[in-house]
């Protein structure tokens, strides 16, 4: 393929949220993994160059957003785009914005029959009463900024007296702050891909090692931390529901082309979710490309078939 004839790819990277330094780590094997016979591929860091991407608009083919957070998974890089006229892979503005936002996300879970652990949202600006939290919801709890990624911000409370603490510091990271019940379990992960045909890929199960209460911050990112199991070693049956509830959730939040839906299978056999991934973590190592493989797509693969998705001409949902 002759240069003119190559798909012009802006890789979008970095950006603002505190998952900058994900997202650009991720970015590093995603220009690597890009077929150059197929693309010509330019970076753009929004932090820096939002008026380069409006003044190169009638020079980008599409977009692949490799963004997290905020300005980047939750709708608003999106409605650039959009307004550019430039196709890009995943969700659009509102599917983004509704899984960026664990609170109303789970809204519409549960207005979905898509089961998610019972759960209170705060708010800074008003009164908070920790004793009617325990009161309600039980511990142990996790407390999560409402519009984080990452684990950012987030806290396991065992201890009622813990409480505080940790709601202090979520809302350095969030004017909304969720208590949710602790939900004991299996981890598990479901990647969803398509448009309107969703194909639910093999699961993960995330085992973060003993040191670690939940899948915080470094046991995600530190080389060894967590062992990550795919396919999951868990019953047909319940591998079956875990991913169609994963498709259940990409579709109640309006996704579009990929999602990953982090849930905790108990012990009794129940799957609760808990969030779903927009833009999920993109190194040849994480979750979404790992489950990927599991089903035969490797890295370069998965991302030709994510922007061949992006390219659909029927892909104007959501
Ligand atoms: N209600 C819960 N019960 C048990 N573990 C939880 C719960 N909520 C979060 N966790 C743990 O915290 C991790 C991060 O929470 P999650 O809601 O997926 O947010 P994010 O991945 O966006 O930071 C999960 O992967 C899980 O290990
Ligand atoms: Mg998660």
């Amino acid at each position: 393929m002759n240069k003119k004839d190559k798909i012009k790819l802006a890789l979008v990277c970095g950006g603002r949220s505190a998952e900058r330094e994900v997202s650009l780590s991720g970015a590093e094997g995603v220009k690597e993994a890009l077929d150059r016979d197929k693309y010509d591929v330019t970076v753009y860091d929004p932090k820096s160059d939002i008026l380069r991407i409006v003044a190169d608009a009638n020079k980008i083919d599409v977009a692949f957003i490799l963004l997290h957070g905020k300005y980047g998974e939750d709708g608003t890089i999106q409605g650039l785009f959009d307004m550019l006229d430039i196709p890009y892979q995943g969700s659009g503005v509102l599917g983004s914005a509704l899984a960026m936002d664990k609170h109303l996300s789970k809204v519409v879970y549960r207005a979905s029959g898509i089961p998610t652990p019972d759960w209170i949202t705060l708010e800074s600006s008003k009164d908070i009463n920790p004793e009617e939290i325990v009161r309600k919801l039980g511990l142990p709890l996790m407390i999560k900024p409402c519009t984080q990624g990452s684990s950012v911000g987030m806290a396991r409370v065992d201890d009622a007296s813990a409480l505080g603490d940790a709601l202090r510091e979520a809302f350095k990271w969030d004017s909304r702050v969720m208590a949710e019940a602790f939900t004991k379990g299996r981890e598990i992960t479901a990647g969803v891909i398509g448009n309107r045909e969703l194909h639910a890929l093999p699961l993960v199960e995330i085992i973060p090692g003993e040191k670690y209460d939940f899948f915080d911050m470094e046991a995600k990112y530190k080389p060894g931390a967590t062992r990550e199991v795919c396919p999951a070693e868990i019953d047909e049956e319940v591998a079956v529901r875990a991913r169609n509830i994963g498709i259940m959730a990409h579709r109640a939040l309006s996704l579009r082309g990929y999602s990953r839906t982090d849930m905790i299978l108990t012990e009794d056999g129940a799957i609760k979710v808990l969030e779903t991934n927009t833009i999920p973590g993109m190194t040849p190592t994480s979750l979404f490309p790992q489950a990927a493989a599991a089903a035969g797509m490797d890295f370069s693969s998965l991302l030709d078939r994510l922007i061949e998705l992006a390219l659909e001409t029927d892909n104007t949902d959501a």
